[in-house]
């Protein structure tokens, strides 16, 4: 269909019709015509009340949307992208395990008991009851990921008001997850739905997005928001081609073993594993401003390293932002959105039982097929800026707790002790950098668009996709395998 711009409908309004005119007044001035059909200007009347039927046709496709004003654009646009979501709105892949995640519970559902046994760790206890957000403190969390937390929950309700379901969850700020899924294989009593940042394969918890998308006060990490536009721009600044073509990580090694075990690879006089490892020094840092930890003035390297620290760690997004081939050490735990993301895809996968042989065989493989691994580093960065910009980090939230929701055999009831969430008073009583990051991520005014559609439950492709995943890796180390044996067969000649 030609579409109109507002100035050519603007024209046909002032020159060829009032503004009054309505299909009965064209009437009236038609008969007034026919009556004078003698008139020898009856030609230009005639054309003249051609116009004025074209201009009522036009009206009547404006009202239904099937031409663009500039004023109904915005009308347009949502209509256009629900329509286009009926084809595709689907929402990203780690969805999938939102409806997984709840499988503990979807035979029976969740009763009020389960939820008060997941009390014994809570840091605190959500009610929503009608759109508004209430919650029961327990005990202090780590720094302030209890209070960011719940601020993320009261930004979704204010994304996406009066469309949160009634709910009551014990979330817990703890780094590890704590409800096994042996103990409770044939227990009458039902594990506890217990929320966390991230879980474990023998664990039951239910991941849910970490403080940090909301900003990370102690150590100067800004609102994701912010933080995705800046490494936007950082990765600007140097080319993939140009970044040093070495493995680079910087982190606390205090944190875990595993940490420890990575430092061995650094860089020396006597050994090269194409790896460069840093202390990051926090008490320092915090010194002299953080002026060091600028995320988007790490994306210097061509390879970066993730590897866990205690837990999960949040710094897994913040790597792989970067633009640079992310060396994924074989993890033992996985947050919400890593599940999406495919080894060979989005990241190159390194064996934490040979971390050193494991980095320098990237690295080779990299420098030596740089298209490659430029991309694997850009389907990476991608897959954050696409798939976790701050409107999913909501959608996923929005179903994770709609589904939740659906499984509560009791009705939900704000307890006495509980206070209701408002951003004045969560605001009123931060300070300092923690109070500009929570007004800096205040949603500001409901989202214009609906959830994206939540994927039907589908084992199989769950089952495929994890089959995916286990392929690559196992490629790449037979790759490695094979590499390092004839590299010793060399040596032994
Ligand atoms: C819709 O998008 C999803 C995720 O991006 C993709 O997996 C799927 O194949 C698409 N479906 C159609 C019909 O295009
Ligand atoms: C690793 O090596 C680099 C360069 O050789 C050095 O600057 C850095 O301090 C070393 N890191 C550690 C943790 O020793
Ligand atoms: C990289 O290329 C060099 C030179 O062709 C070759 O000797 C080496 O084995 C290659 N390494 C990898 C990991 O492919």
């Amino acid at each position: 269909m030609k579409r109109f711009s507002a100035k050519n409908l603007h024209q046909l309004f002032c020159y060829h019709s009032s503004p009054s005119s309505s299909s009965s007044s064209s009437f009236v001035q038609a008969s007034r015509w026919r009556s004078s059909k003698n008139n020898p200007s009856f030609k230009t009347l005639a054309s003249f009340l051609f116009l004025i039927f074209l201009f009522v046709l036009l009206a009547f496709f404006v009202r239904h949307g099937w031409i663009t004003t500039a004023e109904g654009e915005d009308g347009v646009k949502n209509k256009r992208s629900k329509a286009a979501g009926s084809t595709n709105n689907t929402c990203p892949a780690h969805f999938r395990w939102i409806q997984e995640d709840l499988r503990p519970w979807r035979e029976r559902g969740i009763t009020r008991g389960m939820v008060e046994r997941g009390r014994r760790t809570a840091h605190f206890r959500v009610v929503i009851v009608e759109g508004r957000v209430y919650v029961e403190k327990y005990k202090g969390s780590i720094q302030t990921r209890d209070v960011f937390t719940m601020w993320g929950i009261l930004q979704l309700a204010r994304w996406y008001p009066k469309k949160l379901p009634d709910l009551e969850l014990m979330f817990d700020c703890d780094d590890r997850p704590v409800v096994r899924s042996n103990g409770f294989m044939n227990a009458i009593s039902g594990p506890p739905p217990l929320f966390r940042y991230c879980s474990d394969e023998s664990s039951l918890d239910i991941v849910f997005p970490d403080w940090s998308f909301w900003g990370w006060g102690e150590i100067n990490i800004k609102p994701w928001k912010m933080v995705l536009e800046d490494i936007k721009e950082g990765n600007k600044r140097t080319r993939w081609k140009d970044r040093v073509p070495l493995a680079y990580w910087k982190g606390n090694p205090q944190v875990d073993p595993s940490r420890r075990d990575l430092l061995k690879c650094n860089l020396t006089q006597q050994q090269n594993w194409d790896t460069l490892l840093y202390v990051q020094d926090w008490d320092k840092e915090a010194k002299e401003g953080y002026k060091q930890s600028n995320l988007e003035d790490q994306c210097t390297h061509r390879y970066k390293i993730y590897i866990e620290g205690w837990a999960w760690s949040v710094s897994e997004k913040y790597i792989m932002a970067c633009d640079s081939m992310t060396l994924y050490m074989k993890p033992r735990f996985y947050d919400f959105f890593i599940r999406g993301m495919v080894p060979l895809q989005h990241f190159w996968p390194i064996n934490d039982q040979s971390k050193c042989s494991s980095l320098k065989f990237a690295v080779q493989w990299g420098n030596n097929n740089t298209i490659q691994a430029e991309a694997i580093g850009e389907e990476g960065s991608k897959y954050l800026q696409e798939n976790l910009k701050m409107e999913l980090v909501y959608d996923y939230m929005y179903h994770l707790l709609n589904e939740y929701s659906k499984l509560l055999k009791f009705r939900p009831t704000v307890p006495p002790g509980a206070v209701e969430l408002k951003p004045e008073t969560m605001t009123g009583a931060a300070l300092g950098l923690h109070k500009k990051f929570l007004e800096d991520s205040l949603e500001k005014s409901p989202s214009q668009t609906e959830p994206c559609d939540l994927p039907p439950h589908d084992p199989t492709v769950l089952h495929e996709f994890r089959e995916k995943k286990l392929n690559a890796l196992n490629k790449v180390q037979t790759w490695e395998k094979e590499y390092w044996e004839k590299q010793s067969k060399a040596n032994n000649n």
